[in-house]
């Protein structure tokens, strides 16, 4: 954890709809955030950050999005991906991110053109304090498929609790 990150409450800071405090899964672990850190090469005429499958994106990048012109108040995002990969770089301005797989959630705040937030299947995002100028941009491993999407804090909860159901039998089944 480093300077951008904060762990929060236990309980919390969700916004989604159907959340009454939040159950833990995996006792004794919080959050793990994975940035990786993007080249930047020039010098004070400029600067430019290359991204590269495999080389500094860790996963096939199918779609490229990105967000701007957000309202400082607006917060967005409050969804989970079932199937989904994606990396996240404030290419300007800064936004504040809250990140929950289920242990302790964290706030983590993107503010450098040269650093990615990588952003793993089955995490609650939400998305916020956007900077006027802020353009996020995020790289995806999917195509945009909205039946991936779990937008009810509740579901998620229930989701995140099978899937770790069915990982620990998973390991109990190799022993
Ligand atoms: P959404 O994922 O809800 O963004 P946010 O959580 O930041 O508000 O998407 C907003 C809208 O954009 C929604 O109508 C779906 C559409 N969209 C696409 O068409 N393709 C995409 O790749 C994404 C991410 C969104």
């Amino acid at each position: 954890m480093d300077n951008h990150e904060r762990n929060l409450s236990p309980t919390g800071r969700h916004s989604g709809t159907g959340t009454v405090g939040r159950r833990v899964f995996l006792l004794g672990e919080s959050m793990k955030i994975e940035h990786v850190q993007l080249r930047k090469h020039g010098d004070n005429g400029g600067m430019l950050v290359a991204l590269e499958q495999g080389r500094n994106v860790p996963f096939e990048i199918r779609r490229v999005y990105y967000i701007f012109g957000t309202k400082a108040e607006v917060r967005r995002g409050r969804h989970a991906h079932r199937n989904l990969t994606q990396m996240a770089v404030a290419v300007r301005g800064s936004v504040t991110f809250l990140l929950d797989d289920g242990t302790e959630p964290v706030e983590v705040m993107l503010n450098d053109p040269s650093r990615g937030l990588l952003l793993n299947r089955m995490v609650w995002r939400e998305l916020y304090d956007f900077s006027e100028d802020c353009v996020l941009m995020v790289l995806a491993d999917q195509l945009y498929d909205p039946g991936d999407y779990i937008t009810d804090y509740g579901d998620f909860v229930r989701e995140l609790g099978g899937s770790v159901e069915s990982e620990r039998m998973a390991a109990c089944l190799a022993v």
